[in-house]
């Protein structure tokens, strides 16, 4: 026997949508069944949410390993989290935007692209830039307005010491989306990701045109 994968994305009320496959034994094909198994899985997150052919379509067939066929034998389908699914944290306070420039910047310094530009290249005294970029990250996504600096002119300077290239950026956006991801959901999440993203191409192209 083997499963059929349903693909499958719900909007939140916060604009948030969910992604996860719903995999059932290939014998059922009845959507409303299918539908109902997703519907169960989002009532146990506390969503009232419910599940149309918008939203849902089959995907392929896969084979069943042990693991999912005792939890077939059990439950009669399997949810497979994508994007999304975790109950994660919103971005509220400082506090939040504490936990995430810490968590990153702990994950630049271990990265063998970005993290000697810090460390041995420009020296960076942790204890005095940590808290500008807690400013710099409330000014953007609390509207905290207490960022004092010039990122543009800072990362100029940087690109005459070191490599500051479209590999660099690509690893700093890659890292950060996944710092964001791992910590936090909802639309101030979407919100830091696209900024960043953002503010990474306007510096690379300022960097290039000097
Ligand atoms: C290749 C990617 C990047 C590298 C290697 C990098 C590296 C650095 C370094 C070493 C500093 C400290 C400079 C110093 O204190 O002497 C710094 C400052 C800073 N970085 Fe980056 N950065 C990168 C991308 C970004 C991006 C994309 C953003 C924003 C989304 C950003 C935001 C900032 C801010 C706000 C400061 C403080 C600026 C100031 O003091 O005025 N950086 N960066």
């Amino acid at each position: 026997m083997k499963l059929a994968v349903w693909d499958t994305y719900v909007q939140k009320e916060d604009g948030v949508i969910m992604h996860f496959d719903i995999l059932v034994p290939e014998n059922i094909t009845d959507t409303k069944i299918i539908y109902e198994y997703g519907e169960k899985y989002l009532k146990s997150k506390g969503l009232d949410l419910k599940i149309t052919s918008s939203d849902s379509n089959y995907c392929h067939l896969e084979e069943m390993n042990s693991e999912q066929e005792k939890e077939i034998i059990e439950n009669n389908y399997i949810i497979l989290e994508m994007e999304n699914c975790k109950d994660l944290k919103r971005i509220e306070n400082r506090e939040d935007i504490e936990l995430l420039v810490n968590t990153f910047y702990d994950e630049v310094r271990k990265n063998d692209i970005l993290g000697f530009i810090f460390d041995d290249v420009a020296k960076v005294n942790w204890d005095s830039h940590l808290p500008k970029l807690y400013s710099f990250w409330s000014s953007i996504l609390l509207g905290e307005n207490s960022f004092r600096g010039n990122p543009m002119i800072v990362h100029i300077g940087l690109s005459k010491m070191t490599d500051m290239t479209e590999v660099q950026f690509n690893e700093w956006v890659k890292l950060f989306t996944k710092t964001v991801d791992s910590l936090f959901e909802g639309s101030k999440a979407e919100e830091a990701k696209i900024r960043a993203s953002n503010i990474a191409q306007v510096m690379l192209l300022r960097i290039e045109s000097f």
